[in-house]
């Protein structure tokens, strides 16, 4: 497994528990030092404890050193960062080619090379021909296996999929792939072969298609909240049709996280390069990234139009919940826009404050979420975490200065918040919160990144 980070890892200690050996492979000296101690160094719940079993009966190593680990494998994946290039938004390969290169000298005997990373149509060929440029006599076939798996459930999710989808060329490669998930085919979860480029797709699609419901329902929400609809009950009734299904129909401040976003821009500019735009998709982004900008302009225009010397409680920071993951949260627009605008920040959020704080410069961290919202005039929920659930409203209410509850993500009951006392304001059920929009011509070619469109928006 080349690469320790979220899917590399939490794929080498699942496969691992089915009782393969596996070498994970990083380059990353302090990545590495934690993990030879048995301490993952991303928060994944139930990943400590299947790591350090696996590695107990040594069948889970890491190293630094590709060569050997290459050499004895049967089956190597990449699981190395396809991050959003800086200016077109297209999936940045460099990591990928520059393992194959490392990995070409060591190949030996008859090896399946695999990307687990995210990869845009046409790089497994690609690898395929720069392999065989530089290894012409090497005996291998290059696999796609794209990943499924969401952070903060993603042992659930690598070990009972919904399907396993692996692109091959060749049935020697198809054999090999078969037996490296025949655990899991033995529990009955579906393995589907496709083509190559099928199974690159498809990962772009599954992701482009989720953000559109997301976007789907924000929109929704929206229009729920001018016409007294409530957005739950909307969501319950749609969802009950089989054909839409219940999941990802929960509104919220914007999707986040490191491949929503990422993954969403990447098959744009796949589009654009074939020549065929995607403009559903198109909206789908613009929607989002103008989302995450109107949030601080509701929070305003909830409060009377101005934020100037208020203090604000933010609960949860973090692009969703049981992950201490950063990447694209909606927070890190969100809460620049309100200091922008004269607000004091307090922040608390159970698992990402490590992650977060040099992204979030100047906010006060807080320990809880009581403390965070003592002698706040607003709080406002903007990751869900369970344990918000079940904070006592009465003594929340007592704690802060103002009255304000604004609940990004449907966390609590309105009739219980009225009843401690809040000014409750939640997302898409029935009360006006007044919409701000960012209007902007976009240019296809010329997309303005989301921030652009802050400064436009503070401005
Ligand atoms: C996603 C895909 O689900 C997964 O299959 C893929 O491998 C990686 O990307 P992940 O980013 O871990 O997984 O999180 P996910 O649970 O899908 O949530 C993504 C974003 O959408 C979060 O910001 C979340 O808050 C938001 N979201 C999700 C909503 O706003 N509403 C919903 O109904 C669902």
């Amino acid at each position: 497994m080349i690469g320790a980070g979220y899917v590399g890892l939490v794929s080498a200690v699942c496969f691992s528990e089915f009782g393969w050996t596996v070498t994970c492979v990083d380059k990353d000296h302090s990545r590495l030092k934690k993990l030879r101690s048995g301490v993952p160094p991303i928060f994944e719940p139930g990943l400590d404890d299947l790591m350090l079993r696996n590695m107990k009966a040594r069948r889970l190593t890491f190293s630094d050193n590709l060569g050997p680990a290459v050499a004895d494998a049967d089956v190597v994946f990449l699981a190395v960062g396809t991050p959003m290039r800086r200016g077109d938004g297209y999936a940045d390969l460099s990591y990928v080619y520059s393992a194959i290169e490392e990995l070409a000298p060591h190949l030996a005997g008859y090896t399946v090379i695999t990307t687990k990373s995210t990869v845009p149509v046409g790089t497994s060929r690609e690898i395929e021909r720069r392999l065989r440029e530089l290894r012409p006599d090497a005996d291998f076939s290059v696999c796609s296996n794209p990943e499924f798996l969401r952070e903060g459930s993603a042992i659930q999710d690598f070990t009972h999929p919904d399907r396993v989808l692996i692109g091959v060329d060749n049935d020697d490669a198809r054999k090999v792939m078969e037996r490296v998930y025949h655990p899991l085919s033995l529990r009955s979860a579906p393995v589907v072969f496709v083509s190559r480029e099928s199974a690159e797709l498809a990962k772009y699609a599954a992701n482009a298609f989720l953000a559109m419901k997301i976007s789907f329902i924000n929109e929704v929400s929206d229009l729920c909240e001018e016409v007294g609809a409530n957005v739950q009950e909307v969501a319950h009734a749609i969802g009950k049709d089989r054909r839409i299904g219940d999941k990802f129909l929960h509104p919220g401040p914007g999707y986040g996280g490191s491949c929503f976003p990422k993954d969403v821009s990447a098959i744009i500019r796949t589009g654009r390069e074939n020549k065929t735009p995607l403009s559903l998709i198109e909206q789908v982004q613009t929607v989002n990234e103008e989302r995450k900008l109107a949030i601080a302009g509701r929070i305003e225009r909830i409060v009377g139009g101005s934020v100037r010397g208020k203090t604000i409680a933010v609960l949860g920071a973090t692009f969703k919940p049981n992950t201490d993951d950063m990447r694209d949260a909606p927070s890190l627009v969100i809460v620049p826009m309100l200091q922008e605008r004269g607000a004091t920040i307090k922040v608390y959020d159970p698992e990402g404050r490590d992650n977060a704080a040099s992204l979030l410069p100047g906010v006060i961290w807080c320990e809880t979420a009581l403390e965070a919202m003592s002698d706040a005039d607003i709080t406002t929920v903007l990751t869900e975490w369970n344990e918000f659930r079940a904070l006592d409203l009465v003594d929340a209410k007592e704690v802060m200065r103002g009255d304000t509850l604004i609940d990004m993500r449907n966390v609590f009951q309105c009739e219980l918040a009225h009843a401690a006392g809040f000014k409750y304001f939640g997302i898409g059920r029935g009360q006006s919160l007044g919409l701000e929009h960012v209007t902007q011509e976009l240019e296809t070619e010329d997309m303005p990144q989301a921030g652009e469109l802050k400064k436009l928006a503070i401005a």
